[in-house]
């Protein structure tokens, strides 16, 4: 747990508009351990997804760098697992070929690549929809299907971005508890975006407050809750409540506007 993962130095990333430039994030500096559970929040707008496609290797940073395992982040690969907000699925492709789809592509034998996506199936729980099409399932089994997929290269780092934003209250929380599971038994390095406090503090080890843009670090909180962590009992532990409302004002100048928003979700 205490070796270095990913090391943030001084990043900064503007981007070209219309208007002129936007500078997203600016001098932001941040490291992550092995293992560890970090999460993100701040301001809409603020960066965050920026971060993670950086992390990701989708976006270059324009200046600083990013570190994984010692290396310059140069672009994607296989080690590391990104899960979107919105599903995006293929929608003319079935639950076990949305998973393996990528595996192939990876240079995986389809035989191979089906191996691979059926045991993630059975971590998902989403045994009997190995051949259903998207547009049959509900938001969770969507969220699951594109969880198995981040995890079937067997990534050491998962990158996820708002993952359970748009799944109702209940689905939510149950999708929370499954992912604190599956993180539990299969270690991962997990850097998670939220607009939620009650999110960030269920999941995380670490809360990192981002400033609003151009986005740094505002302040990291610890959360030393104990494990395995579920609603029925840390969300009625006093110090699940207090870490709550720490992390609340630490955000509340950057969001004083959206302050109501984020007591409710
Ligand atoms: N490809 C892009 N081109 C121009 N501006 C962008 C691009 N991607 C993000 N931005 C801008 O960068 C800022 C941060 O965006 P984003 O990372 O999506 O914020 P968040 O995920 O925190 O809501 C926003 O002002 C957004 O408009
Ligand atoms: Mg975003």
């Amino acid at each position: 747990m205490d070796e270095l993962k990913i090391e943030i130095k001084n990043l900064t990333k503007s981007f070209m508009g219309g208007e002129g430039e936007v500078k997203a994030i600016e001098n932001l500096n941040l490291s992550i351990k092995e293992n560890e559970f970090t999460v993100l929040v701040g301001p809409s707008g603020c960066g965050k997804s920026t971060l993670l496609y950086m992390l990701a290797g989708f976006e270059k940073p324009t200046s600083g760098s990013i570190l994984l395992d010692n290396q310059i982040i140069k672009g994607p690969g296989p080690d590391r697992g990104f899960v979107f907000q919105d599903f995006v699925l293929y929608p003319w492709k079935t639950v076990v070929r949305n998973i393996s789809f990528g595996l192939e592509i990876q240079g995986f034998s389809q035989k191979e690549a089906i191996e691979k996506a059926k045991q993630k199936i059975n971590l998902l729980g989403l045994q009997g929809f190995e051949n259903a099409y998207p547009h049959t399932l509900s938001g969770g089994m969507k969220q699951r299907v594109g969880i198995a997929r981040a995890l079937a290269y067997n990534p050491k780092v998962l990158l996820m971005d708002e993952p359970f934003g748009s799944l109702d209250a209940q689905t939510r929380k149950l999708m929370q508890e499954e992912l604190l599971r599956i993180w539990n038994k299969e270690k991962k390095t997990v850097v998670f975006v939220t607009h939620s406090v009650i999110e960030a503090v269920f999941l995380a080890d670490r809360v990192v407050v981002l400033t609003d843009r151009p986005s740094r670090v505002k302040g990291i909180i610890d959360i030393h809750l104990d494990r395995p962590r579920d609603y029925e009992h840390t969300y009625t532990d006093e110090r699940y409540i207090e870490l709550r409302e720490k992390v609340l004002n630490i955000l509340k100048d950057e969001v004083i506007h959206h302050k109501q928003h984020y007591e409710s979700v």
